[in-house]
């Protein structure tokens, strides 16, 4: 048989968002050069043997180097971090860029690239943080990095060092709907939380399971109200991150019942562990702080429930690798340290599609094309990467997983390749993981061996986002009109 390709992925029971068939794969120069039957040869023949093969993950939610304001050092760099998503099949992220009080956004956005250097395994862009929104970033830097591909950023209503007042949300939606950016929000009380936790740490409640009683999802539902009003009165689209149960989903699908065109995230630990994982011996309890706080299994419920009835767009990690012990672990003050001290964040790279492919879709929760949406392509169209990415067509990238659904296996830290100390995952028995992950037409991870190189990830300028039609039917006049 003559060589008509780089690659030719055979008997491949391929799943799209949309579509489910069995083909060939034909990659060229890293690209998907032709689909179907009985393509000619490859330079390298992988047999899938009618194995599932999606399209690699686009984790649009993870943190990797990102430098904190406290001092506190994240465990994953690009390197480790980027290996780690490649083992569990996830081909493209998207970490944050993050602008520290008094910084201007192009130093924080080239500190990043200096961070990420020649350093990452797969395929990345960059999302902002912008924390000081002077007229500087709102009327030069915003507009120039957006045009440049940086096209997406995240506000934060609550944490001292990063939170925003109405009036600068409202100022930084206006650059938005001008620019045409998607805005990501962080939708919890910071005035609430403040009180809640001087009321805990003065009745000497400082134990790591306090955290979630100063988070309760009454602060979460109420921002998130809040951040849905200032983006219909700009009348823009808004992405919700991180949503952890009812009351904040209720708000959601609120506003997608009445047309508006907000769009929602939620991520494992909201389906996976509960308030009383952070009630544990010691101080285990501090693995799971992270906020918003995973809630009750009535709420994971609600979450399992929105992931199929189209609520939820994008399902990611939210990745903020800290270790545990160490000089920077969540440990370092010792056992006895108040919630307070605990960075807030939790890793979950390698593991979010084996758990969802293993519990949501093997345990009929929801379909695979729900999957493929939820975890690949929902997120490259939102974050301006379709149809480079997030699809399985002629002319994408090959970024690829044939999965292996026929070998149950125990999560385990000693088997991750991040560099965290531990999972918060740790003894949850999957039914799913990838055999192969390719990246641009190459194998970076094939039978339990991770098979990367460090430089071949490349930096991805997004497009400016297409936002898609919300599934509610009702029509919202704009409030006001500049
Ligand atoms: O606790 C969390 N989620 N840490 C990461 C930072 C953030 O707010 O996403
Ligand atoms: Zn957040
Ligand atoms: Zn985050």
């Amino acid at each position: 048989m003559s060589v008509a390709f780089d690659v030719v992925i055979r008997h491949a029971d391929i799943a799209t968002a949309t579509d489910r068939y069995l083909a060939d794969i034909g990659i060229v120069n890293g690209r998907i050069e032709a689909i179907g039957k009985h393509l000619g040869g490859g330079r390298e023949e992988i047999d899938a043997q009618g194995r599932l093969v999606t399209p690699g993950g686009v984790d649009s939610h993870c943190h990797l180097d990102q430098p904190m304001s406290d001092g506190a050092k994240m465990a994953d760099d690009f390197l480790s971090g980027t290996r780690s998503a490649a083992c569990g099949g996830t081909t493209t992220v998207i970490p944050f860029a993050c602008q520290f009080k008094g910084q201007s956004l192009q130093a924080a956005v080239d500190d990043y690239h200096q961070r990420a250097g020649q350093s990452s395994a797969i395929d990345y862009a960059f999302h902002l943080i912008v924390s000081d929104p002077t007229p500087q970033v709102l009327h030069e830097e915003l507009p120039r990095l957006v045009a440049q591909g940086y096209t997406s950023f995240k506000l934060y209503m609550t944490y001292d060092d990063m939170k925003l007042n109405d009036r600068q949300i409202l100022k930084l939606l206006s650059v938005a709907r001008a620019e045409g950016a998607m805005t990501m929000i962080h939708a919890e009380n910071a005035d609430c939380i403040a009180w809640l936790t001087e009321q805990l740490l003065d009745a000497g409640m400082t134990a790591p399971r306090y955290h979630a009683h100063a988070r309760p999802m009454l602060l979460e539902r109420e921002a998130t109200h809040r951040a849905i009003a200032l983006a219909e009165l700009v009348d823009v689209p808004m992405l919700v991150v991180h949503v952890s149960g009812q009351e904040a989903v209720a708000q959601i699908r609120a506003a997608q019942g009445l047309g508006l065109k907000i769009y929602a995230e939620t991520c494992p630990q909201y389906l996976m562990l509960t308030a009383d994982d952070l009630d544990q011996d010691g101080f285990e309890g501090a693995k799971c702080i992270c906020s918003p706080p995973p809630r009750d299994k009535a709420n994971q419920d609600v979450i399992w429930r929105a992931l199929d009835n189209g609520t939820f767009q994008v399902f990611s990690s939210d990745h903020a690798p800290f270790a545990f012990e160490g000089p920077h672990g969540k440990q370092v003050h010792g056992d006895d340290a108040p919630f307070t001290e605990v960075p807030n964040g939790i890793p979950g790279l390698e593991t979010r599609l084996p758990l969802l492919m293993s519990h949501g879709v093997l345990d009929g929760r929801i379909d695979v094309h729900r999957f493929v949406d939820l975890t690949s392509t929902q997120a490259a169209k939102l974050y301006g990467l379709f149809p480079r990415k997030g699809t399985i067509a002629v002319g994408s990238d090959a970024d690829l997983v044939v999965w292996d659904l026929e070998t149950p296996r125990t999560i385990q830290n000693s088997a991750l390749h991040h560099n965290v100390d531990y999972t918060p995952y740790e003894g949850i028995e999957v039914k799913a993981w990838p055999a192969i992950t390719l990246s641009r037409g190459v194998v970076v991870w094939r039978d339990g061996q991770y098979l990367g190189q460090a430089g071949h990830g490349q930096f991805l300028a997004c497009e400016r986002p297409v936002p898609a039609q919300v599934r509610g039917r009702g029509h919202r006049s704009p409030v006001w009109r500049p």
